[in-house]
């Protein structure tokens, strides 16, 4: 992170960019759960207990960053209009709106860049996962997920709409992570497969969840103001099903995930804890 973007001891004062990479920063190196770059992890070690860890640093950083920019936009007053992020300012907070703008846009640029320069990664396998973060990142996956959201907003959406939703806008980059895992260990097409239908389920959940603790999440805890979804009227999990209903979909969604990895065996484990993480955590 360090080496994408310098440090203030590297460029302080020297670049027109200082407050760029100050603000890019300020965004990734806030924390966050950093579920992406797990699955990454744990989906190559199914496949391979001995993998060169090295191998997974470009596709671990590229998917956290790919995100990170998403959460920026969707905080954005034109998306969701929140201040809170990771329990700070978010970036057009404490930066401006074109600043954050701009981040948003560099990081995206950055994972790419990461991905296609990675030395631990053969040629084949930076095409194979730029292919699979920039389709999972684009119209047919995050960004447009992100588009049904915002103009959904103050509408009924059925639930398959909802499901579909969901699906692009925080499913798709989470179906890339572990694909970019199995791309690393070198899975075959039956292995990318179960890693896919347990993205699927997996990262429908992860939407559900958000919905369910938006609702019953305190602000401090989540790091980002509760009940924002309600407040702007946006079709959710918890608004179609209520809560006891969305609860009862998000042990549904780990169920179907949990049955995908079964001709994993053990090797699985990894992943079938962060699949439970996922459906049980508090923020
Ligand atoms: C929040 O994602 C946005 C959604 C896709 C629901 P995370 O809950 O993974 O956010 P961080 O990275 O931990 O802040
Ligand atoms: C955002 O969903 C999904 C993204 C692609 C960023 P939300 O709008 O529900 O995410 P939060 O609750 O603001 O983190
Ligand atoms: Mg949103
Ligand atoms: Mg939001
Ligand atoms: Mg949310």
């Amino acid at each position: 992170m360090q080496r994408l973007l310098p440090a203030p001891e590297a460029d302080a004062g020297s670049s027109p960019f200082t407050s760029l990479f100050e603000a890019s920063r300020y965004s990734v190196e806030s924390g966050g759960k950093r579920v992406r770059s797990l699955l990454v992890r744990a989906a190559a070690g199914v496949l391979d207990k001995e993998i060169n860890h090295q191998v997974l640093d470009a596709p671990c950083v590229a998917v956290e960053l790919v995100h990170s920019y998403s959460l920026i936009h969707d905080d954005l007053p034109a998306m969701d209009d929140d201040d809170l992020r990771r329990g700070k300012p978010s970036l057009h907070r404490a930066f401006d709106e074109a600043t954050a703008i701009l981040v948003g846009d560099g990081l995206q640029a950055k994972a790419f860049e990461l991905l296609a320069t990675a030395p631990a990664l053969s040629a084949q396998q930076r095409v194979c996962m730029i292919e699979a973060l920039s389709l999972a990142a684009g119209p047919e996956g995050m960004v447009g997920g992100q588009f049904i959201d915002v103009h959904a907003t103050n509408s009924d959406m059925p639930l398959d709409q909802l499901q579909a939703m969901h699906a692009l806008k925080t499913g798709a980059l989470i179906k890339a992570s572990l694909r970019m895992g199995g791309i690393a260990a070198g899975a075959n097409d039956a292995q990318l497969q179960a890693l896919d239908e347990f993205g699927h389920c997996i990262g429908l959940a992860f939407q559900v969840v958000d919905d369910i603790l938006d609702v019953e999440g305190d602000t401090a805890t989540l790091g980002k103001t509760s009940g924002k979804d309600s407040e702007a009227n946006k079709p959710t999990y918890v608004k179609l099903l209520g809560l006891v209903g969305a609860k009862a979909e998000a042990q549904r969604l780990l169920q179907s995930a949990l049955d995908a990895l079964e001709s994993f065996g053990d090797s699985a484990d990894a992943l079938r804890d962060i699949a439970r993480y996922i459906v049980e955590r508090d923020h």
